[in-house]
């Protein structure tokens, strides 16, 4: 028995001495420990020798299993490290490569042109409020003249979150806000950008879409400040080379009201198929402030005079950019979004 443990040592050893990777290395584990390795097998026929013979020859065996455990353990250990210095001395750095830069964001083209809008009216002297984007019908309808039947009420235009309170479907209810917080007949001279929300969704049409309002509140404000500050505002926007054209219009909170359309700026207003052959693009709607208006926030018309515009910012941002269709904006396409 104990000439029988003294070969298999010496067989486990020379095996152990060309083992070259983890692999063999579990493998003879298995081989000599394992459930039906060859030490195991000699443990069990233990029960065959006397009892003198059983200790001694128990504990050679025992010996000999912590032996070949830690012979394995240390060449699987050695193993280990000669792999990890291996890969280490492969990943060699090359330090005269160019570093990786990390890429930097930038402002998104709607913000941009929020940002361009607001800084020439801010120039004009305007200042800029805020509103909410949840509005109540009152402020964002009632207050602006706009009776219960008018179709902008209809619920498949406008995301009502209970019969009372929607998404602001324009920034026109900051008209009401601004003038009353300024105090009856006090004078206004603000724009109002921010997020408004529409059941709509095609190339020039999106449910959450931006705006820019203005409103101008004073003693003798006249539709002349209203076409002087609009024109400026065109010239600054898209080039000094640009014509206005005011058309007659209809909206609840204007008395008259006009939209405003620019001199086209691709083919400079001879016709072309961005202006549809007419020669000229709309980008606004604006009008003279209606006393009702005035009236229901405090002010009295026959004291002080106004006109208010709305434009939607994704509108002039793909005049301005040459952009076909609105959708690009929120897709976060960065092939798109790289070239502002
Ligand atoms: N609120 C209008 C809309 O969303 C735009 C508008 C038109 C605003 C005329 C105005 C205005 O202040 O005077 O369609």
């Amino acid at each position: 028995m104990e000439q029988q443990l003294k070969a298999l040592r010496e067989a486990a050893i020379a095996e152990l001495a060309r083992v070259t990777d983890l692999e063999e290395a579990h493998d003879l584990r298995v081989k000599y420990l394992g459930r039906k390795g060859s030490l195991t097998t000699v443990l069990r026929g233990l029960g065959g020798l006397s009892p003198e013979e059983r200790p001694r020859i128990g504990q050679i065996v025992n010996e000999l299993r912590d032996e070949l455990e830690d012979q394995i353990n240390q060449k699987a250990a050695d193993l280990k490290k000669a792999e990890l210095n291996r890969k280490i001395a492969a990943e060699r750095i090359d330090v005269t490569l160019p570093g990786r830069r990390a890429r930097l964001g930038h402002r998104h083209p709607v913000t941009l042109t929020v940002g361009r809008i607001k800084s020439i009216f801010m120039r004009m002297g305007f200042s800029v409020a805020e509103g909410s984007e949840v509005e109540t019908d009152y402020y964002n309808f009632e207050l602006l003249n706009m009776p219960p039947d008018h179709p902008a009420r209809d619920m498949q235009d406008s995301f009502y979150i209970t019969p009372e309170i929607l998404l602001r479907t324009h920034t026109s209810p900051v008209q009401a806000r601004t003038m009353q917080a300024a105090g009856p007949n006090a004078p206004v001279r603000v724009i109002v950008p921010g997020k408004t929300y529409r059941c709509d969704y095609d190339a020039t049409h999106s449910p959450m879409f931006h705006q820019v309002e203005g409103l101008v509140i004073d003693k003798g404000i006249s539709f002349a400040d209203l076409k002087g500050t609009l024109d400026l505002f065109a010239k600054e926007m898209f080039g000094s080379s640009v014509r206005t054209r005011f058309r007659p219009s209809f909206f609840p909170f204007t008395e008259p009201s006009a939209e405003v359309d620019i001199s086209c700026v691709i083919c400079g207003g001879s016709g072309c198929r961005v202006c549809k052959g007419s020669g000229w693009l709309e980008i606004l709607g604006s009008g003279m402030t209606h006393p009702r208006v005035l009236e229901l926030s405090g002010y009295d018309p026959s004291q002080v005079s106004g006109f208010a515009f709305g434009m939607g910012v994704e509108r002039i941002a793909m005049l301005v950019y040459g952009i076909d269709d609105l959708r690009l904006f929120y897709e976060n396409d960065l092939r798109f979004l790289a070239q502002f």
